[in-house]
């Protein structure tokens, strides 16, 4: 507009500038709302559409490979079921709808920092792919099925132009198969999810005190005696690899040592530091078991060991864990003892270092990069090793500036049952990070999701995992002011549908799990119980296990209300941000009132049929305080919201009455938290403030 220039005379000009606006105004207004996640690194946005119909067609152009011609093999059956619209096959014709031209072959094996670029053009006519290798090809791929939605005209693609590459190289999902044994089909519907937000590493927590996951020819012992029978055979893991690699995904392997290996001495107990004899441990927490540093059998056993298992996993890196040793069987034991003294290791962590400077060699001449949790960080160790940040930030920044590469888990485990937009805001270049220079920086090559198994297995591991994970995966991938929580969560929602094409069970599990709670029950009654179940989330952080009647193990059912909900209430976020738009208005706004009137009486009504199901189902029985607190907080934020409606000073007193109930809804109980009580808590505070609504409550 500024470009105009008015001849004209004065009132014509503004008419101009009024209409051009105007028509301005009409076309934002039906600008098409994208729903990529992860955001692109850039993206310009037309007004048009391309059409997708049932002449789609895809050709390849310039480098190709059987890899690349499986991703689109994918992706035509991906964009068929989310269509409905049956997809012909790739075709070399030239007119094709999306035309795709890589340049030359990605690394055989994946590479850290590896180009992952891709340029994407749609317009009316036609889309154009383009991308250095396959890799950034098939990240493109992605972007496009992202694009494709339902119109007022058809199914269709906006026209856009992005150009797209990742914020940083190491963007991963933790999976620890130790705890919980992961079927395959887990692990695979979960790498198309990986596939899905870009992320490029699937990290492998291969064994625990609980078990060793995978066949070893050369010390089968491990699997046979170490697994209960549940591991991966050797062509299973060679499996999962190619099925990994045809995602551009890396597979990292972890065996966890020289702790958390209680299943490697039970048939091996000559490798530990303690007497023996060992059983597989059936409880959670840290235990005292721990690799014997001192003798040379140890690192003899390691280096025949993982010369086995890297010709299993091809990728450039190794993780060794090296987490949470206790030091308990290294005191206890005089030899080791004994080996400190003379070698002049002071303490346990000196004896880690010791082992640790044993270990890298090792996985060196194996031709790897030892990568291993923040305990492993010591400045004496060779500058190779790569350091996982869980225990605090400070450990990344530490790291990367003593000259070590690292990456990012703290804030986003997952089993935290943290919000999305909690691991949303975590950052690599964080509080501790941010002041590093700019070659500390690139040390930082990106971090990982953390899936731990104690509370999980293959039917609600879905549900810990998506769709927060995007979040981080979007975190890792986009530009670093992409931070708006609320556009985040909108986003959220639309890729969890798609996942759930993908087969990816977080969607789907509930129903069935709900059902199991219920038994035989009425409609109605299910009903009631999801009522409940909409609202309430697992207790935060750990506290599981202190709250727990009885100590829980790797024997106990996972049936219960609490392994059932999802870790983030979405029902109970959404009405805790209707109460703060309401207070917001100073409690003005009619249209929120009505709708938080309408949950309010629900919930209120809702324990009477809940507590019939308490009378058939002991799980049902379980929750019945947190159904009957769920009713109690119903009336409570109803009287609110009455006393708002009239305008009147509330009676003396009644803050504090209302304020009770809401502090005994507030408490854990059977391990959930109910969602809506700071909402009604707020309702209360407003309804009780001076002037009867105070935005600032
Ligand atoms: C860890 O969570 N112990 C790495």
């Amino acid at each position: 507009m500024a470009m105009v220039r008015c001849r004209m005379a004065i009132a014509l000009c503004l008419l101009f500038i009024v209409v051009a606006l105007f028509t301005n105004y009409a076309g934002a207004a039906q600008m098409p709302i994208l729903n990529l996640i992860p955001v692109p690194a850039s993206v310009q946005q037309g007004l048009e559409r391309l059409r997708i119909d049932a002449g789609f067609s895809v050709a390849l152009k310039g480098y190709a490979e059987p890899r690349l011609e499986r991703a689109v093999e994918r992706f035509r059956e991906q964009l068929s079921r989310q269509t409905g619209i049956p997809m012909a096959a790739v075709s070399s014709a030239p007119g094709a709808t999306l035309v795709i031209e890589t340049d030359h072959a990605s690394k055989p094996v994946q590479e850290v920092g590896e180009d992952e670029s891709y340029v994407l053009e749609v317009t009316p006519a036609g889309a154009k792919l383009t991308a250095p290798t396959p890799l950034g090809a098939m990240h493109g791929l992605q972007t496009v099925l992202q694009l494709v939605s339902v119109s007022p005209e058809g199914f269709a693609a906006p026209a856009v132009t992005i150009h797209d590459s990742p914020r940083f190289p190491w963007r991963g999902l933790m999976i620890d198969s130790g705890r919980h044994f992961m079927p395959i089909a887990v692990i695979k519907r979960n790498m198309d999810g990986l596939e899905a937000v870009k992320m490029n590493v699937f990290h492998w927590h291969l064994s625990e005190n609980q078990g060793f996951r995978v066949e070893s020819e050369k010390f089968p012992k491990l699997h046979e005696m170490g697994s209960d029978g549940l591991f991966y055979t050797q062509q299973e893991v060679r499996d999962v690899i190619a099925y990994a690699r045809d995602r551009g995904i890396r597979v990292v392997p972890e065996f966890d040592i020289p702790g958390h290996s209680t299943a490697w001495f039970v048939g091996y107990p000559e490798l530990a530091s303690g007497v023996g004899p060992y059983q597989i441990e059936r409880r959670w927490g840290v235990f005292d078991p721990a690799m014997d540093p001192t003798r040379e059998s140890t690192y003899k056993f390691l280096d025949e060991f993982i010369g086995e298992m890297v010709q299993l996993f091809p990728d450039q890196f190794f993780h060794v864990g090296g987490d949470e040793v206790n030091g308990k069987e290294w005191n206890a034991n005089p030899k080791i003892q004994d080996f400190m003294r003379s070698h002049g290791l002071k303490d346990n962590q000196a004896l880690q270092a010791y082992f640790n400077k044993r270990l890298q060699p090792i996985v060196s001449k194996h031709g790897k990069s030892m990568i291993g949790w923040d305990e492993v960080l010591d400045p004496t160790l060779p500058k190779d090793i790569t350091i996982q940040s869980w225990r605090g930030a400070d450990s990344l920044a530490d790291a990367a500036k003593l000259g070590y590469r690292g990456i990012l888990s703290n804030g986003w485990y997952l089993d935290l049952g943290w919000s999305a937009a909690r691991h949303y805001a975590i950052d690599p270049f964080g509080e501790n990070t941010a002041a590093l220079s700019a070659e500390e920086k690139a040390r930082v090559l990106g971090g990982e999701s953390c899936m731990w198994a104690e509370y999980v297995d293959e039917e609600n591991v879905d549900s810990r995992i998506w769709p927060r994970n995007a979040a981080i995966a979007e975190r890792l991938w986009s530009p670093a002011e992409t931070r708006d929580t609320s556009e985040m969560y909108r986003r959220l929602d639309v890729i969890s549908n798609r996942l759930g094409w993908l087969g990816l069970t977080h969607k789907t599990y509930f129903g069935p799990m709900l059902q199991r709670i219920a038994g035989p029950a009425t409609p109605e009654q299910i009903t009631a119980l999801r009522t409940l179940a909409d609202v309430v989330e697992p207790v935060k952080n750990y506290t599981r296990e202190e709250t727990a009647d009885a100590e829980p193990t790797s024997a106990a059912p996972l049936n219960r209300l609490v392994d059932a909900v999802p870790l983030e209430s979405d029902e109970g976020r959404r009405f805790n941000e209707l109460v703060d738009r309401y207070v917001k208005s100073s409690c003005r706004d009619s249209g929120s009132a009505t709708k938080l009137r309408s949950h309010l009486a629900l919930w209120q009504s809702n324990d009477a049929l809940f507590q019939t199901l308490t009378q058939t189902s002991f799980l049902a029985k379980q929750v019945a305080t947190r159904s009957q607190d769920l009713s109690a907080v119903g009336s409570v934020g109803l009287a609110a919201l009455d006393s708002l409606a009239k305008g009147q000073r509330v009676a003396d007193g009644w803050k504090a009455q209302q304020l009770a109930v809401v502090a005994e809804a507030e408490k854990p109980k059977t391990q959930l938290l109910l969602i809506p009580v700071s909402g009604i808590r707020r309702l209360v505070e407003a309804a009780a403030s001076e002037n009867g609504c105070s935005p600032g409550s």
